[in-house]
């Protein structure tokens, strides 16, 4: 029994296409949708196989710990979607953030970050890093004279936010990637707010590029995942010995899922955002709103730098409500479609008021200083029908 899979060369193809067909390995049954596999093991029909396996003699998988088809077929269709030379996927976001990182800094370096970061980012900045005796500047993100000014003799790796959670702060990334280029550093961008939808970091610069596949790519609220994309030296001689030996894995079921939903993420993304944007546009003109903060909005502080560097406005926004923390709760409170959620990038959508939740971690004044105000709310912009949507915002601003 023996199905010959085809030989394509994917990198050809349009991104729908990819996205359907890319990185499909089908087994000897010859099953149409990918099959999962749930094994942590591997048996071999000799010792010699296991040796040339470990010794890398042979190809073939050793331990799931490792790699897996599962996980192996979400890598490549994560590779062709962000047109990067290879991707390691992980246990979630953070485990990908953490290991881009870790891998490749050492006691004694120095490490930059911009200032407005995901609540966990900046505890990995604030609290862990130094810990292990690195250095740490956060710079605002913004201000193309302190960029230039952090580096330093021993800079090592950078890491940007961009478009930042929560308030969509964004950094100039082929200023920071050239700034890294001149000194040696390694720049990494979380594009987990933009989605390879909507901005292609790598193009821009970028050496590495990680994600939450929790978000926009499983898309529906069910796994936890995470991917580092990259250079295929950097993936399998500096992350690869970093992953395997401390264990971040991807649990193939959740791999199956990310996979099987990627066949959808073009179209799911472009209806993700095309909401996003007259949300945006709606909110905008809402007497009872400050302010919004969406990348392709000319209100928006850095228009000029996302128009240059987005491919379009993505599928998340922040806006202040007028008045307090009190007003803001009760708005959210009255909503009855949208989801009061820290979560993203799910069908459904979801808003986050991020000084209590996600941005908890940061003292009020760490949460003044980069924008995060009790009024903010972040919504993550669902694929419902967007008449619903702005109804529903609507009767939750007016009562
Ligand atoms: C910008 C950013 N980076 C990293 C993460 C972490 O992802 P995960 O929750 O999958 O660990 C998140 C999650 O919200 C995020 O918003």
């Amino acid at each position: 029994m023996t199905y010959k899979n085809k030989n394509l060369d994917f990198k050809k193809l349009r991104p729908e296409t990819q996205m359907v067909r890319g990185g499909t390995i089908r087994s000897n049954f010859g099953e149409t949708s990918e099959a999962i596999f749930l094994n942590s093991g591997f048996a071999y029909n000799s010792a010699e196989t296991a040796e040339s396996r470990f010794n890398g003699e042979a190809p073939g998988y050793v331990y799931s710990r490792y790699l897996n088809p599962s996980l192996k077929m979400l890598e490549d269709k994560l590779a062709l979607l962000e047109g990067a030379e290879a991707a390691c996927v992980m246990a979630s976001g953070m485990a990908a953030v953490f290991a881009s990182i870790m891998c490749q800094i050492k006691t004694g370096d120095h490490f930059i970050a911009s200032k407005v970061l995901f609540g966990s980012c900046f505890h990995i900045a604030t609290k862990i890093l130094p810990n292990y005796g690195i250095e740490v500047t956060l710079v605002e993100g913004t201000d193309h004279k302190a960029w230039e000014q952090a580096f330093k003799k021993n800079t090592k790796v950078v890491f940007i936010e961009t478009p930042a959670n929560p308030n969509l702060e964004i950094v100039d990334i082929k200023f920071v990637a050239d700034l890294c280029k001149k000194n040696s550093a390694c720049l990494i961008v979380d594009n987990i707010f933009a989605s390879p939808y909507s901005q292609k970091s790598m193009e821009l610069g970028a050496d590495i590029v990680v994600y939450s596949t929790t978000k926009h790519m499983d898309g529906q609220g069910r796994t936890l995942g995470g991917c580092v994309l990259g250079k295929e030296q950097f993936i399998k001689e500096i992350l690869l010995p970093f992953h395997r030996h401390t264990g971040p894995a991807m649990s193939p079921f959740n791999a199956w899922v990310v996979l099987k939903s990627l066949e959808t993420f073009q179209l799911r993304m472009e209806r993700h955002c095309e909401n996003a944007r007259k949300i945006a546009e709606f909110l905008e003109n809402h007497p009872k709103i400050k302010r919004v903060l969406y990348p392709t909005l000319k209100s928006h502080p850095q228009f000029e730098v996302a128009k240059k560097q987005m491919l379009n406005g993505g599928a998340m926004l922040a806006f202040e409500v007028k008045d307090g923390k009190k007003d803001t709760f009760a708005f959210m409170n009255r909503l009855q479609i949208i989801d009061i959620s820290n979560n993203l990038g799910d069908s459904k959508s979801l808003i986050t008021h991020p000084a209590t939740t996600t941005h908890s971690n940061m003292s009020r004044d760490e949460q003044e200083k980069i924008g995060i105000t009790e009024s903010m709310c972040r919504l993550s912009v669902g694929l419902e029908h967007v008449d619903d949507l702005i109804s529903d915002l609507n009767q939750a601003l007016n009562n």
